[in-house]
């Protein structure tokens, strides 16, 4: 039988994750991918939130399904454009990925549909804004209501620090029209927990919890960055837990889109806060994978992932609503090398050495992120550089083999952390990858 055609839309260890998982079932191209991709799969040139160079694209591949990886094209109306186009497509409508591109949106909604969060105030006014702050006299998390390539978060410290963000945000417009209204709220404190489902508009399947690790630097420290590693399962992450972020988050945000006629159909990444006495609390919504969440959850997976695409593409997974996928025995854990002056600026160019022999090692995935390929050699091109997974019976045994292939590689400048997973690692093993 003739394999399926399918267009991955975007370029990081997300969409590499994606294509592999994919290419098991299907004919698959990437636009534009990376240079990891390109040796593995087709790849088309073009931005994939340039909605008519992803319809020719989707044309030209003669794509039977579109997998939109990152969050722009979809705010953008990419899914839009491609149903419009008669294409089928893995990936919210731009009414749907409203719970992404406006964080307003987001928390209002979850306060009309009973949604653990924070408490919080909206301003499209600075004055206003900082008043708000000083009358309530602790610190706040600023947020940008719109898109700001996941930068547009500051947990302040101090209310000083609350208006200077609020300053930067609106006054100077740090991030353009995206930071002109602001979002504060209150500060929660836990395990910070993702957890992914897919999503038909009506019904879903869950996937797994996930734990990321957005500081640059060991323990918690250094500027947020998109993501340094993560791994899955988290055991904070209790059945019991799990049964209650599908009942109180996961169930009510798919009934309160189809309800408000914005049916979300793709992967809901529910950000969440758990509390020490399991307090529940949505920090955001995502409406794609996580990078490099997907690395880690994919690794896990034990079968077709298409089937779960398609379904939810076409607004019916049928019988595979409701339930977890199978997934293999043991967790996973993905540790991400980033370029020199990662996060604020990235050195591109940099040489990479050692690819083939980090893939070498049992159990390991090295999947691209940022690079490129010149004259046969593999250079850095972007801030995340490269996501290296590993598949273990134990998170000790994907830390050894993760870290391992990580230390196969060489480019100037990597950054990457020793801690992924520490928290919940052996103590006495986990100190053995911490330098
Ligand atoms: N790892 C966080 C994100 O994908 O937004």
């Amino acid at each position: 039988m003739a394999r399926k055609k399918v267009l991955v839309l975007g370029s990081g260890a997300r969409e590499h994750a994606l294509c592999r998982a994919l290419s098991a079932e299907a004919e698959v191209t990437v636009m534009p991918g990376n240079a990891g991709i390109a040796a593995e799969a087709a790849t088309l040139p073009g931005k994939a939130d340039d909605l008519p160079a992803v319809v020719a694209a989707a044309r030209a591949s003669f794509a039977e399904l579109v997998v939109v990886g990152p969050e722009a094209p979809l705010c953008a109306g990419v899914t839009d454009a491609l149903v419009e186009a008669g294409f089928l497509v893995f990936g919210p409508s731009r009414a749907a990925a409203e719970l992404e591109a406006s964080k307003s949106f987001c928390k209002d909604f979850m306060k009309r549909h009973g949604i653990p969060t924070s408490d919080y105030a909206v301003f499209e006014d600075a004055d206003a804004a900082e008043a708000h702050a000083r009358a309530i006299g602790r610190p706040l998390v600023v947020k940008a209501d719109g898109l700001a390539a996941g930068k547009g978060v500051v947990v302040a410290s101090s209310v000083e620090e609350t208006c200077a963000a609020i300053h930067a945000f609106m006054r100077e417009g740090l991030f353009g029209a995206a930071g002109r209204k602001v979002v504060l709220e209150d500060k929660v404190t836990g395990q910070e927990v993702s957890f992914h489902a897919i999503c038909d508009g009506a019904r879903f399947v869950p996937l797994a919890a996930a734990q990321d690790h957005k500081r640059l630097e060991d323990g918690d420290r250094g500027p947020n960055t998109g993501g340094m590693g993560a791994y899955s399962p988290p055991p904070v992450v209790t059945p019991a837990l799990e049964a209650r972020i599908l009942a109180e988050v996961i169930r009510p945000t798919v009934d309160g889109m189809a309800k408000e006629g914005r049916p979300f159909r793709g992967v809901l990444f529910a950000g969440l806060m758990i509390g020490e006495r399991g307090e529940l609390s949505v920090l955001e919504f995502n409406v794609r994978f996580g990078d490099p969440e997907t690395a880690v959850l994919l690794a896990r997976l034990d079968g077709a992932l298409l089937p779960y695409l398609e379904g939810a593409a076409r607004g019916d997974l049928g019988p595979l609503a409701d339930r977890s996928p199978p997934v293999r025995n043991g967790p996973a854990l993905a540790v991400v090398m980033a370029a020199a002056g990662y996060p604020e600026s990235p050195r591109v160019g940099d040489a990479i050495e050692g690819l083939d022999a980090a893939a070498a090692v049992p159990a390991v995935s090295v999947l691209h992120a940022g690079t490129r390929r010149e004259d046969g050699k593999f250079l850095t091109a972007g801030g995340r550089v490269l996501c290296i997974t590993a598949h273990a019976a134990d998170l000790d045994a994907a830390a050894e083999a993760a870290y391992t292939a990580v230390d196969r590689v060489r480019f100037a400048g990597s950054q990457h952390r020793r801690d992924i997973g520490a928290r919940a690692r052996t103590p006495q093993k986990s100190r053995a990858t911490t330098p």
